[in-house]
């Protein structure tokens, strides 16, 4: 690998970042950042490196999900527990769906830093710089809330610090009992309009019952009583992730020490910009947005510099095309990395593709249009012959109403009732725990073509 210091992207053209109006008050800050330890471990990094690697030979599969924005306000237990829950609940339908184990990644504990469409927000003829994430300044639509805060950071860091115990504490205490999580979506699928979801559902009580008569239950197995769950964020805030940069006593090699797996948004991943830069040396595993603008050119570029030594695990692409767009664009990209014999995993984001304004104003997604990019990028992948690896939603435990659609229909004239996100709109706990039971029947579709072509 070409040279590389943990402050090397100092020197690249940088995009996204704040001005921070008091550097000596910055450079404070970093250092007190940089004396902090680490919120995770190299080896934990490695490990999901390597699951990731499994997930990219169709042995198993990425589910990323989270806040588009964690926020200092809904910081609590609940909204924590209420997301983790979900995301367990998903991965039980997808584990039946795909027959293989599926890695569960939060966008959670660092989620803080965003990207901006625009510089600056103007609301009825005032204009004050955008909001970009609770690590860098306020929500609030004040001069004085919209300017850079270094503290921010500290507060970010030990919000991430408490939310990562939290959750390292339902992955091993207990909460995340198989048989637990599946009595909650039993729930879900008693509902009326549910009712299609029963029979899958059903499946799942009967596998469990079958071994808990096995005697493989909570109290003879480990494997049923935990999980491994792992934390993801954007790498945006460069600062941020320079001082908890460490190096791995085992390896000599640097680690992003703010969460275990880091991604590059498809507003920063210019070939030789900054965010590349920092990403390119740590040894965690890395995302990378793919978007309509990306490139085939720049994605050889990038794959070549993100994964030089086309370490299986270590790239996860991440397509964000919007509905009816996936076949425009994911087949050259596909064909691209496959020519170049690079190692990639690809998952979908049918999130950032599909943001409408609606009538009403909020900004939202529809459910069928989230759904409509999910088949597009199966079928790509089915076409090519390629893997389609994964999954990657904004969504929350908690009852918002911010995307439209799903079983318990949320409509235009809905989303006022509960809008709470500090960003893009998410799904809510019961349109996420929807979509993860069509992901499934995707799954199932694609094994049994595979296991008749295999025959046939
Ligand atoms: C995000 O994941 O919140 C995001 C900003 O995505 P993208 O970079 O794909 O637009
Ligand atoms: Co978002």
């Amino acid at each position: 690998m070409r040279a590389w210091s943990r402050s090397g992207w100092r020197a690249k053209p940088r995009v996204q970042m704040p001005d921070w109006p008091d550097p000596a008050q910055l450079a404070e800050v970093e250092a007190r950042l940089a004396r902090f330890p680490p919120l995770v471990f190299a080896g934990e990094a490695r490990t999901l490196t390597r699951a990731l690697g499994q997930a990219a030979e169709g042995q198993a599969f990425l589910l990323q999900g989270g806040d588009c924005a964690e926020s200092f306000a809904e910081f609590t237990a609940d909204t924590i527990r209420d997301t983790f829950r979900v995301l367990l609940q998903m991965a039980v339908v997808l584990t039946y769906g795909a027959k293989v184990p599926v890695i569960k990644v939060g966008r959670m504990a660092g989620q803080f830093a965003k990207p901006r469409s625009s510089p600056v927000e103007v609301v009825g003829g005032v204009e004050l710089p955008s909001y970009r994430g609770d690590i860098i300044n306020g929500f609030e639509f004040t001069p004085a809330a919209r300017v850079p805060d270094p503290a921010r950071m500290l507060q970010a860091y030990t919000q991430a610090a408490a939310t990562l115990n939290l959750l390292r504490a339902f992955s091993s205490g207990g909460f995340a009992e198989l048989h637990r999580v599946h009595a909650w979506t039993l729930g879900f699928a008693e509902g009326e309009k549910a009712a299609r979801y029963r029979a899958l559902s059903d499946r799942i009580s009967d596998a469990l019952d079958f071994m808990s008569a096995a005697g493989i239950n909570a109290a003879s197995s480990h494997t049923l009583r935990t999980v491994d769950f792992y934390t993801s964020h954007e790498a945006l805030l460069l600062e941020y992730e320079e001082a908890l940069c460490r190096i791995d006593s085992t390896t000599g090699l640097p680690v992003a020490g703010s969460g275990h797996m880091l991604w590059i948004g498809d507003r920063t991943r210019q070939p030789d910009g900054a965010h590349v830069e920092f990403c390119r040396g740590v040894q965690n595993p890395i995302g990378l947005k793919c978007g309509p603008t990306l490139t085939t050119d720049d994605l050889k570029a990038l794959v070549e510099r993100l994964n030089p030594d086309n370490v299986a695990g270590r790239l996860t692409l991440i397509a964000r095309f919007g509905a009816g767009k996936a076949a425009d664009h994911l087949p050259r990209l596909i064909r691209a990395v496959r020519d170049a014999g690079a190692n990639v995993l690809w998952v979908c984001d049918p999130m950032h593709g599909n943001t409408v304004k609606a009538a009403s104003g909020y900004k939202t997604r529809p459910f069928e249009a989230v759904l409509r990019e999910v088949h597009e990028f199966f079928a790509v992948h089915e076409a090519e012959g390629t893997i389609p690896g994964g999954v990657h939603f904004e969504m929350t435990g908690q009852d918002v109403t911010e995307c439209t659609g799903g079983v318990r229909a949320v409509t235009d004239e809905n989303l006022a009732d509960r809008y709470h996100t500090a960003c893009d709109p998410r799904l809510n706990a019961s349109q996420a725990l929807e979509l993860a039971f069509l992901v499934a029947e995707e799954l199932t579709r694609r094994r049994r073509g595979l296991a008749a072509r295999a025959m046939g």
